[in-house]
């Protein structure tokens, strides 16, 4: 058995998608687990850019069979749209396995994920507006449609009809705004379910099976730890479980066939959306950082608000998920800096801390200690053919961060493309 579960270790857009891509090779499924089409992951082959919301990043390896778990919230639009985008690029989807159990996502969920937004007006969460929590809320309130409801289409459009009702009710009645259109949305859903029943299928016969032949298994996590509706900057937080808990609950497997965790972690902090962020830096060296990384969402395409990487944050991270490795990336983003800071401690009333506080108002009193390290070069960067080679004061950086953290960087990212890529250590 060999199963590894990579992860965001802080806020979104770590590069997931990237060092899932290189992974996925190796393996012998690539599965998701929680979150929906709010994630946007981006892999860079051979000067094609590929950017997926639903379907694991393992698809761009050939015949690869990647699954959609059922902790994962599934828009069957996007789905759709997401299949023809990669039929398009020639990429075969034939591997794509659905989970029965996934709920959906409607387009009353997307419309009441926007009026909460513009109803909190200054206080928005600062979603995606693709209908997640107003979908995750529905499964646990226990008036969901599955995928497996499809099964029975009359029974299924009866359900989605008095939800639509249901929902068209709170549109008007409490926001005040249009009703959605029963009937088109009706058909528009009832074709879309017909165009992806094809890959529902019971992923627990599928992953019962892998575990009992020592398949490789990796999960592929979408958003971050610190947008974890238990540990993240809670209400400013998405609606699952990023961490490794949410493993069990949204794929189909034990805890206990969990192997390695991966934390994916970019070498300074970005944050899309609003809540507190201790690291944030609202100068011109933010502003360098986001144009040089490029930090716009690869979802909503908003600007990424950018900081200094977060010790603090990292090591809550490391705890929760269990860490056992992690995967340094966009080292080469950070090039042509004099000096950088890493936060290693905060000061909370005068006092240092070490601990993620869990009120919003006690973070937001929480000021950075900062240690400084010497930079380097980006043309140094790009000479390099393997971590070794890498300037003496970017592996400095590198093992300063191992040592703060206590977890090895076995994977050293310095681009976008699979080839910018250096393993120390193999995982599988
Ligand atoms: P994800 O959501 O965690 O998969 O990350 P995103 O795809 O949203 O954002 C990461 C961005 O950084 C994407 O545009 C990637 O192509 C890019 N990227 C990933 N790793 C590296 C790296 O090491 N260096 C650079 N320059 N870009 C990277
Ligand atoms: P990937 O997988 C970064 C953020 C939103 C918002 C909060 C709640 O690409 O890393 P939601 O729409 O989930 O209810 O929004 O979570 N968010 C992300 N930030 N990367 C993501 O995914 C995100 N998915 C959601 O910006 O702050
Ligand atoms: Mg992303």
């Amino acid at each position: 058995m060999s199963n590894v579960v990579i992860l965001g270790a802080q806020w979104g857009d770590e590069g997931k998608g990237k060092i899932t891509d290189y992974l996925a090779k190796k393996a012998d499924y690539v599965v998701r687990y929680q979150g929906g089409d709010n994630a946007g992951h981006t892999v860079e082959i051979d000067n094609q850019q590929y950017k997926l919301h639903l379907i694991p990043s393992g698809i761009l390896n050939e015949g690869k069979p990647c699954i959609i778990g059922n902790g994962v919230v599934v828009n069957p639009e996007s789905l759709v749209r997401e299949i023809k985008y990669l039929k398009d690029l020639n990429i075969s989807v034939d591997n794509l396995i659905l989970s029965d159990r996934a709920h959906i996502i409607f387009p009353y969920h997307v419309e009441i994920d926007r009026l909460e937004e513009e109803d909190r007006g200054e206080d928005r969460i600062g979603t995606t507006i693709k209908g997640i929590g107003p979908c995750y809320r529905d499964k646990v309130e226990r008036s969901g449609l599955r995928m497996c409801d499809f099964s029975n289409q009359e029974a299924f459009e009866k359900k989605l009809r008095y939800n639509i009702g249901k929902k068209n009710d709170l549109i008007t009645k409490y926001y005040g705004s249009q009703p959605l259109d029963e009937n088109e949305m009706v058909t528009n859903y009832m074709s879309y379910m017909r165009q992806i029943w094809q890959y529902v299928a019971d992923i627990n016969v599928i992953m019962r099976e892998a575990v009992a032949e020592g398949k490789k298994i990796l999960f592929e996590g979408a958003q971050g730890t610190l947008l974890d509706i238990d540990y993240g900057t809670y209400p400013y937080v998405t609606s699952s479980h990023p961490t490794t808990g949410g493993i069990a609950v949204g794929a189909g497997i034990s805890p206990y066939q969990l192997e390695k965790a991966l934390g994916v972690v970019k070498a300074y902090t970005t944050r899309v959306g609003m809540g507190p962020f201790v690291t944030e830096l609202n100068d011109a060296t933010g502003e360098w950082i986001r144009e040089k990384g490029f930090e716009y969402g690869t979802t909503t395409g908003r600007a990424r608000r950018c900081g200094w990487l977060d010790m603090v944050m990292l090591k809550y991270s490391a705890q929760i998920n269990g860490l056992s490795s992690i995967a340094l990336t966009k080292l080469d983003t950070l090039s042509g800096l004099d000096s950088l800071k890493i936060c290693v401690a905060y000061r909370l009333d005068g006092e240092e801390i070490d601990y993620f506080p869990a009120s919003l108002e006690v973070l937001g009193r929480c000021e950075p200690v900062y240690i400084e390290m010497p930079g380097w070069q980006l043309e140094d960067v790009l000479k390099a053919e393997n971590y070794e080679e890498l300037p003496e004061n970017a592996k400095a950086y590198v093992e300063k961060i191992e040592s703060l953290l206590g977890v090895p960087a076995d994977i050293v990212s310095v681009g976008p493309k699979r080839s910018e890529t250096f393993m120390r250590k193999e995982l599988f």
